[in-house]
């Protein structure tokens, strides 16, 4: 159904090429308001220790075994139709999709892109970031992310296109971790955060990822939705319009 190659925006004129070149499933948009080339950091994707495939993977089997597992099952769980998984690293929660749900996957680093390609085959994956997705406005039926709107660089923008792409009675579905709700650990964030957005591939463990998702004019829904210390998930569907 869809293209199974990597497909790179690289358009020279600044405006982002079909995300399928032949492949109808997605329709591609007629244009994204900020390229990938455009961007600055387009051929120096973030660097830091969470962009290097092998220790994030470590990393991450750790915390799946104490529990990020299921809660990565509960985020595809619900995904239904087509469906755009957001910065999907390498590619951790592909393989746990249901046969219903047409899948397109992006990431703009080139060296996760390529784990998770080995992971699933399959799947059509994307080179390109959250703030400028190259999909049609309402292309998708649910957005999923996991850990990725700490590391956006621009996570507001990243949401407005989220909210753009998904149809109107679609559902964002999120795992991500946020500034804590404790004032001391919350301060301890603040402090940490330069050191840490630096060497962790420009994560921010003080982001308050869930006010930004209602500021982006989603509803998070109480059905699902969990907390436990900094990490949250959730799902939540479109409200009114984003503000401005
Ligand atoms: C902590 S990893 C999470 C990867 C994967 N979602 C998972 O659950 O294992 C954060 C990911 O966000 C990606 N990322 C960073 N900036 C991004 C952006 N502007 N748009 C989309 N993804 C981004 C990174 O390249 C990285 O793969």
């Amino acid at each position: 159904m869809f293209d199974a190659e990597i497909v790179e925006h690289r358009a020279a004129t600044g405006v982002a090429v079909a995300a399928h070149p032949g492949g109808p499933a997605v329709p591609a948009p007629p244009a994204v308001r900020v390229a990938w080339a455009a961007r600055p950091w387009n051929d120096q994707p973030v660097r830091g220790l969470e962009n290097y495939p092998l220790f994030y993977d470590a990393f991450c089997s750790v915390m799946e075994y104490w529990g990020l597992s299921r809660w990565r099952d509960w985020l595809v769980g619900g995904a239904r139709g087509r469906t755009l998984e957001v910065g999907c690293g390498t590619g951790r929660n592909l393989h746990r999709y249901g046969p219903g749900v047409t899948l397109v996957a992006v990431e703009p680093d080139p060296r996760m892109l390529r784990v998770a390609r080995r992971r699933a085959p399959d799947v059509l994956l994307v080179r390109a970031s959250a703030e400028a997705l190259p999909f049609r406005d309402g292309a998708f039926d649910t957005v999923v992310s996991s850990l990725v709107f700490c590391s956006v660089p621009d996570a507001d923008r990243g949401l407005a296109e989220v909210h753009r792409t998904l149809r109107a009675d679609g559902r964002l579905r999120m795992v991500e971790h946020v500034r804590s709700d404790s004032r001391w650990q919350a301060r301890w964030q603040d402090l940490v955060q330069p050191a840490w957005t630096w060497c962790a591939g420009g994560c921010h463990p003080n982001r308050r990822t869930e006010q930004a998702v209602e500021r982006a004019g989603f509803v998070i829904e109480p059905d699902g939705r969990r907390r436990s210390g900094t990490m949250r998930r959730f799902s939540a569907r479109q409200g009114r319009s984003a503000r401005p």
